[in-house]
């Protein structure tokens, strides 16, 4: 098969898992409504082309939580990356070092920090959830500086999880649910033999560490719901900000309000992210929702963004819309799960070149160049869309 986009890397990806897998990265919560808008809100925002502006050689690099990236993207916190590639967090870790961009490994990673850390030649990244156990998120914070990691991503918009249709279809949950994905593994030799045999153990490594017994994927989607913390406010993070030294980044900021409420609470950037469609349904597209929020924070924290890109032009697009760095998730999953760490560093090459095509066309030699002025004005399709030289107000 030939690969030339993300695209093909999400179709391989489809070929080589087992079902139960694949439809947990690929889908979303309910009906994917805002799944959907997220990869159509981004198609949709056409750049401005302009030319003959003597670009020559573009720049990507740029800086983040006073890191040097080589281009301003960094791999989303993705849980059970380890089930979808042989020890799959060391891959990605590994092909993220390789390519200049952090890497960000999940609380519910199939790997444990310390696993992960000795693939990495530049220090990851590592995002904490709301946990029940308050000693679990002490230890992994310990654990988390001891191996080198000076960012936290902290998420925010998983107070519960979202009700995710598919995973009860295809055997992630549901009935009879760990006879059916034998069945399927038997289906998928590959995937059954690289990941399934020679993968092992196949455990939530952060929380096995822990607690000193392994979780195992039987008890996974269960194990989520009995363990995040519904009743967490701005008040319990105080502890966290107060004992972490390094960058705190808030990640699932919606809307304008929390934004302002991130910045007052000292966080020194946030992920502008609806965890890819697959929290609540029916939320904001993140395209939608950042414009508001570069408005009312831009300038005081680093700000991120994510969910729906698919392209280095989807990177451009979220830049143009006020994001200072972008994060990965499926764009690198799928990669990953198709052709492991060289299948991600790919990726992130064909982000890079993608960028470098934008960028050149819409007149910008470096990141910082990149504007609301990359942007057509007033979008011809899409009449909610209106974007005027300082400010983008949708549904006007
Ligand atoms: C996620 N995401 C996620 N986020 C997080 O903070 N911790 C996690 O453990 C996970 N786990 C996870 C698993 C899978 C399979 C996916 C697809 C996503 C959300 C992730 O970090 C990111 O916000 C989204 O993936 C962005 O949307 P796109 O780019 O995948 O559309
Ligand atoms: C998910 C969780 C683990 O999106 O973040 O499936």
């Amino acid at each position: 098969m030939i690969i030339s986009s993300t695209h093909d890397y999400r179709l391989a990806a489809k070929r080589r898992l087992p079902p139960f897998l694949f439809h947990y990265i690929d889908g979303g919560a309910y009906d994917e409504h805002t799944l959907a808008r997220n990869v159509a809100d981004l198609r949709d925002l056409a750049l401005r082309q302009r030319v003959l502006k003597e670009v020559g050689e573009v720049d990507l690099s740029a800086r983040l939580f006073g890191e040097a990236v080589s281009l301003p993207v960094a791999l989303a916190p993705v849980g059970l990356t380890g089930m979808y590639a042989r020890r799959g967090e060391v891959q990605a870790a590994r092909a993220a070092a390789s390519r200049g961009v952090p890497f960000t490994l999940s609380s519910v990673s199939v790997c444990p920090i310390e696993e992960v850390q000795p693939a990495m030649t530049r220090p990851m990244w590592f995002q904490l959830y709301v946990l029940r156990d308050r000693g679990f998120m002490k230890n992994a914070l310990e654990r988390a500086w001891a191996a080198g990691v000076r960012t936290l991503v902290f998420t925010v918009d998983m107070p519960v999880p979202g009700a995710r249709y598919r995973d009860r279809h295809s055997g992630m949950s549901g009935p009879f649910a760990s006879w059916r994905r034998m069945l399927q593994a038997v289906t998928h030799p590959r995937w059954a033999w690289e990941v399934g045999l020679r993968g092992r153990p196949h455990d939530l490594g952060n929380v096995s560490a822990y607690l000193g017994h392994r979780i195992h994927l039987e008890d996974y989607i269960g194990w989520l719901g009995e363990n995040f913390d519904p009743s967490i406010g701005w008040r319990d993070l105080e502890w966290i900000r107060e004992s972490w030294k390094g960058s705190m980044v808030l990640k699932g900021i919606l809307d304008p309000e929390d934004a302002r409420e991130a910045v007052r609470f000292g966080a020194d950037g946030i992920v502008v992210s609806n965890h890819g469609g697959r929290q609540l349904d029916g939320v904001l597209s993140s395209a939608r929702a950042l414009p508001a929020i570069a408005d009312a924070v831009q300038g005081d924290l680093t700000l991120l963004a994510d969910s729906g890109v698919r392209s280095g032009l989807d990177v451009v697009r979220l830049l143009a819309l006020g994001a200072d760095g972008v994060l990965l998730g499926r764009a690198f999953v799928y990669a990953l799960a198709a052709a492991g760490e060289q299948g991600v560093a790919h990726v992130l090459d064909l982000i890079a070149s993608e960028m470098k095509v934008a960028m050149t066309l819409t007149g910008a030699r470096a990141v910082g160049e990149i504007s609301r002025e990359s942007l057509v004005a007033e979008h011809p399709r899409e009449p909610g869309w209106q974007v005027s030289r300082d400010r983008i107000r949708l549904w006007a």
